[in-house]
């Protein structure tokens, strides 16, 4: 099928379901695939939808957690539907509901008692991962809200384990004040991952060893190479970077605050952006008086770039037939606890 039949005729569905059906695009998606979405977001402003949400049909055009997200806080009478199902997220897949099983109860032989632990997920995880958190008290928070999650685990006890990105929980730390011995990084590979009982006792942030290999392509010297190209550059990241990248730059946040920061920066700024290529490309045409470069040479999300025009068109021709998404009972209540308790704090 040519692009432009395909165009037509994801126009004429749009038309035809009108408000039952709601597309929701995530920032990384390419421009053929986001044109569209009804709404465009970061991840939790996306959760936010989709739990507002009235539509019927509830498209999600981005990765797996992010439907699964929308799947567990939509109404039961509507459907999600993820246009390609193989694409999840690999840092999601760096931690499940087994693997903080255990680690949960090795920390409680050091620590007696877990009650003064609070479990927090990134939003970048899998379902049992944030319904282990849910039913331990615990609860989701994305890269736009995970000081306020932060804040919020520490008025409940005094210590969080953070998973499963180890950088966007050091960077909120380090936002915190909490820095040095009080952050250890919990290894699932190794006994007592791979930390003393000492060093887990004098933590107050446990760290899963989880990362993206997107975000964690960008190095120092790339910072200052940028800086010495263009001395009066803007340098913003994502908070999955490492702490020390994020050290050197002006600004880190989520997506949608990198869009922010760089239609609110003044005309004619250079600003170098390090995250997904395809968000980069489409912030510098969008705002041609300013130049906004990739940091480094190339950072594309392979699973995020996997959703096409045609794999959209393919479930809106057989909408609410085919890539469903569901979540497992055993799941599926722990995880809407963890999610809505986000949204709850963030209010
Ligand atoms: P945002 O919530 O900032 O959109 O991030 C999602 C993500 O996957 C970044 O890698
Ligand atoms: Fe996951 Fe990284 Fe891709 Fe975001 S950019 S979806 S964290 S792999």
């Amino acid at each position: 099928m040519r692009s432009q039949q395909i165009h037509t005729r994801i126009a004429e569905l749009k038309l035809q379901y009108g408000e039952e059906l709601l597309i929701l695009g995530h920032h990384y998606q390419s421009d053929d695939v986001i044109q569209y979405a009804d709404l465009r977001g970061d991840s939790f402003q996306l959760a936010r939808e989709a739990a507002a949400s009235k539509a019927r049909y509830i498209v999600f055009c981005g990765v797996r957690f992010m439907a699964e997200s929308a799947r567990v806080l939509a109404r039961e009478d509507q459907l999600v539907i993820h246009p390609v199902p193989e694409a999840g997220c690999p840092m999601a897949d760096m931690a499940d509901r087994p693997a903080i099983e255990r680690a949960w109860s090795a920390l409680g032989d050091v620590l007696g008692d877990m009650n003064a632990v609070t479990p927090v997920t990134y939003v970048n995880s899998d379902v049992g991962t944030k319904a282990f958190c849910g039913t331990h008290g615990g609860a989701v928070c994305t890269s736009s809200n995970a000081e306020r999650v932060l804040d919020w685990a520490f008025s409940r006890g005094e210590r969080v384990l953070f998973a499963p990105d180890q950088h966007l929980g050091r960077n909120t730390a380090f936002k915190r004040g909490i820095s040095g011995e009080e952050v250890v990084v919990y290894d699932p590979f190794r006994p007592l991952g791979g930390v003393t009982p000492e060093q887990i006792q004098s933590a107050r942030i446990i760290l899963w060893q989880g990362h993206c290999c997107v975000h964690t392509y960008f190095t120092e010297d790339m910072v200052r190479e940028a800086r010495a190209a263009e001395p009066k550059a803007l340098v913003i990241v994502h908070p999955e970077c490492p702490r020390e990248i994020v050290a050197l730059c002006d600004d880190a946040g989520s997506t949608s605050y990198i869009i922010d920061y760089c239609r609110r920066a003044p005309e004619g700024s250079v600003i170098y952006v390090g995250t997904e290529e395809k968000l980069v490309a489409r912030l510098n045409a969008e705002l041609p008086d300013r130049e906004i470069r990739l940091l480094g040479r190339s950072s594309i999300c392979n699973t995020m770039s996997m959703s096409t025009p045609l794999a959209l068109l393919e479930v809106l021709e057989d909408l609410g037939q085919r890539n469903l998404v569901e979540v497992a009972d055993a799941d599926a209540a722990g995880a809407r606890s963890a999610l809505t308790r986000m949204l709850d704090i963030c209010r």
